[in-house]
Order: structure tokens, then sequence, then C-alpha cells
């Protein structure tokens, strides 16, 4: 098979500066990997991945974990009609029963920490023995919600992140790393 030249520069190395390299990125997750497996076991943890954003790392995550744990995805998406875009909406729901469940929410990156508000309502409502939150990134400063997390990757700044999952109009989720966007 050929392929055609590609049209756009990959990676995208000018536009994009490292923030979070991939040996960086990897050393935190499995510290997060860790400390959930010594905080789980013997409990039945049931990780939800909240796409699209968090694929790349509920994968990593899982992967590193060294107890049992089943995995599942939601996705949710915000509605466009609302103003101010605060109303989300789940668009493809977990198929895990979590009745008596240890559920674990794993996110890309809580900024107003509205979505996961949300979610932590929805699944909530579904039986769960307990609920805790993962987020690779955070960015305390623009919290609108009282969103308490479990687990944190890193503290980032108000600047606009993409790769490892994180996208700018659906572009860049695939890049290893975690960059800055400049455009
Ligand atoms: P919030 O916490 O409800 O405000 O929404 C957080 C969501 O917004 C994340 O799950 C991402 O999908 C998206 N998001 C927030 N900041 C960024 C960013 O810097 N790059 C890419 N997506 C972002
Ligand atoms: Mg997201």
């Amino acid at each position: 098979m050929s392929l055609l030249p590609l049209a756009f520069e990959w990676p995208p190395a000018t536009t994009v500066e490292v923030v979070f390299d991939e040996a960086r990125i990897r050393n935190r997750v499995d510290e997060l990997a860790a400390a959930i497996s010594t905080d789980y076991v013997g409990h039945d943890l049931v990780m939800i991945g909240i796409l699209k954003g968090a694929y790349v790392f509920t994968c990593d995550l899982s992967r590193a974990l060294s107890i049992p744990a089943v995995v599942d995805f939601a996705s949710i998406s915000r509605y466009r009609r609302a103003p101010d875009q605060r109303e989300v909406r789940i668009t493809h729901n977990v198929e895990a029963d979590l009745q008596g469940k240890d559920v674990l929410l794993v996110e890309d990156i809580i900024d107003t920490g509205l979505t996961l508000h949300y979610l932590v309502q929805e699944f909530g409502r579904r039986g769960p023995q307990s609920m805790a939150l993962c987020s690779l990134l955070d960015r305390p400063d623009l919290r609108l919600a009282d969103t308490q997390l479990d687990y944190t990757g890193f503290e980032v700044s108000d600047e606009f992140l993409v790769g490892y999952g994180l996208d700018f109009r659906e572009q860049y989720r695939n890049l290893p790393y975690i960059g800055r966007l400049a455009l």
C-alpha cells in the first residue's frame, strides 16, 4: 500500500510546545496506578473513562494497575443550545453494573468541574458502594463546581493543552505527549 505524502507536519513540533513529555506522563501514571492499586485491594473496582478526552489516560492507567478492574467508558456532550454550554448529558452510558461497586471516574482534565459534578450525580443513582475521582490534569483556578479530586496527575494553569487524548477541534489527541498550542 502506498501512502500519500502528509499535507501537514506530523508531529507538529513547530506548533506544539511540550509541557509534559512521554516519560514524565508515564512516571506519574505509574504513581497514580500504584496508589489506586493499594487503595482498592479487595474491592470491586470499576473504572469509567470519560470519552473522548480520557481514552488514552484510562488505557494507560488501567494497564499499570496491579489489581483486577472492570474498565468501561461513558461519553458526554454539552448542550449546544445552553448559552454558557454548562449543561451536559450522557450520549453513551456505561454498560457495567455499578450496583455495590467501587467506581473510579477517570477524566483527562478538570476545568470548571461541572462535567464531573454532573457525572457524579448521574452514576451515583446507579447504586455504587463508593465513587472516587481521578484526573490526569487539574486546573483548579477555573473551578465552579465543588468537585474534589481523589487522584490528580498534574496541576496546570489556564493555558490550552493538547495531546495524550486532549484535542483542539478533534486534532492532536494521538500525540504521545501533552503540549501547549502555539498558534
Ligand atoms: P469542565 O471541567 O466541565 O469545565 O470540562 C472539562 C472538559 O473540557 C475536559 O474533559 C476537556 O474535554 C475539556 N477541556 C478543558 N480544558 C481543555 C484543554 O486545555 N484542552 C483540551 N480540552 C480541554
Ligand atoms: Mg473530557
